[in-house]
């Protein structure tokens, strides 16, 4: 096994451009000085639109700095409710509340772990002011029934899309849907530009709110007046130059993290007391994480299992866990939640991502299936 100088094989590794192509790309911009939101960002987000099919991106600097102007691009009044899954990145929810907006915390259905759309549907109110699911681990949640939702309600439907670029919903690319979608570009995302962020939408006016925000707020006309409360939230040439590199290996990257994961799955799927996130033929994942769900009628509980292969120097993750709706921070801002969360606080409670890595060999992959299967076999 290649494992890290510490002698520890982490959950996640970026697969990464080499120095030479990244230096070979930003070039031009370094010459320029126009570092921040140069040409390089420009192509970038040319060619995510390109592969996305939305009209719009918009890049920013975090998917977190997305989910906080996207609620103020579309002017949901402070004081309203936004409906999220609590099975989840605290971020999509962090965003909400320093939005002055209440989280509404929603169950998720037992097989794909994604938003429940009935659950929603319960829990809207007077107060409902958008619904945002999010893709776990990188699959799509049910766009058409949420949508749908949100379309009778009369309310917009975004999506937290952080993990899902390179997932399908129907045949077509993640980034597409809703009023806008959200991707992440962070280290421990398929595509990344070290950090960063990008949302994609149809909607003209709503982009160009979306590149004023991230801008402080400026007047894109004077550039001195501020005309909304913007944020400081522009993504970088060098990020751009990564992640544009990044983006044109997407389809590899996904490729052979979905070879991980089936083989994973057909060697830990079936483990006494375990089971493993559904996959339904109208979606396909990003392969963003792998999770494997021990449950309290396997041989080890999940924690057991988490600190045995901490030792054996295989790091995993309890993802999600907390639960959103349980963690310390959000028991001082104002939330709802669902009085359903059967299937939230199942799917936490048993939850271990493992490493998965693009370039991860099968010779690592098969290690930590031995490793698993002596812990549960
Ligand atoms: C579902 C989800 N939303 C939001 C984020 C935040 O992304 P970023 O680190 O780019 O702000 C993450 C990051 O892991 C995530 O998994």
């Amino acid at each position: 096994m290649t494992q890290d100088p510490e002698g520890f094989l982490p959950i996640i590794r970026p697969t990464l451009p080499s120095l030479e192509e990244v230096a070979n790309t930003v070039r031009s911009s370094w010459r320029s000085g126009l570092v921040s939101l140069g040409s390089i960002v420009q192509s970038f987000e040319a060619e995510v639109s390109a592969r996305t099919g939305a009209r719009h991106a918009v890049a920013v600097s975090s998917c977190t700095a997305g989910l906080m102007l996207i609620p103020q691009a579309l002017d949901l009044p402070r004081g309203s409710e936004v409906i999220v899954p609590s099975f989840t990145f605290a971020a999509t929810a962090q965003a909400l509340v320093w939005n002055g907006l209440v989280p509404v915390f929603c169950d998720s259905l037992p097989g794909t772990c994604t938003l429940d759309p009935e659950d929603v549907e319960r829990n809207l109110s007077s107060k409902t002011a958008a619904i945002c699911p999010v893709y776990t681990f990188g699959l799509p949640p049910d766009i058409d029934e949420l949508t749908e939702v949100g379309r009778r309600k009369g309310i917009p439907v975004y999506f937290d899309t952080a993990q899902g670029l390179g997932a399908t919903y129907g045949g077509k690319p993640a980034g597409g849907s809703g009023i806008c979608e959200v991707f992440s570009l962070s280290p421990t995302k398929v595509v990344t530009a070290i950090e960063g962020g990008v949302i994609t939408t149809d909607d003209d006016a709503l982009a160009d709110r979306l590149r004023s925000l991230r801008d402080y707020g400026k007047d894109p006309e004077d550039g001195e007046d501020m005309i909304h409360l913007g944020l400081s939230a522009r993504m970088g040439e060098l990020n751009a130059a990564v992640g544009l590199l990044s983006l044109r290996n997407v389809d590899a990257l996904v490729k052979s993290r979905l070879e991980h994961i089936a083989r994973y799955r057909e060697r830990l799927g079936s483990l006494p007391g375990c089971w493993v996130q559904e996959f339904p033929e109208d979606r396909t994942t990003s392969g963003n994480y792998f999770v494997l769900f021990i449950t309290d009628r396997a041989r080890r509980d999940r924690d057991e299992v988490h600190r045995a292969l901490k030792a054996a120097g295989i790091q995993t993750k309890r993802y999600f866990f907390p639960p959103v709706h349980r963690q310390t921070v959000f028991q001082r801002v104002p939330m709802r939640v669902s009085d359903r969360m059967r299937h939230t606080m199942k799917a936490s409670g048993e939850a271990l991502a493992l490493p998965l890595y693009s370039h991860m060999t099968h010779e690592e992959c098969g290690a930590i299936c031995n490793h698993i299967e002596r812990l549960l076999a």
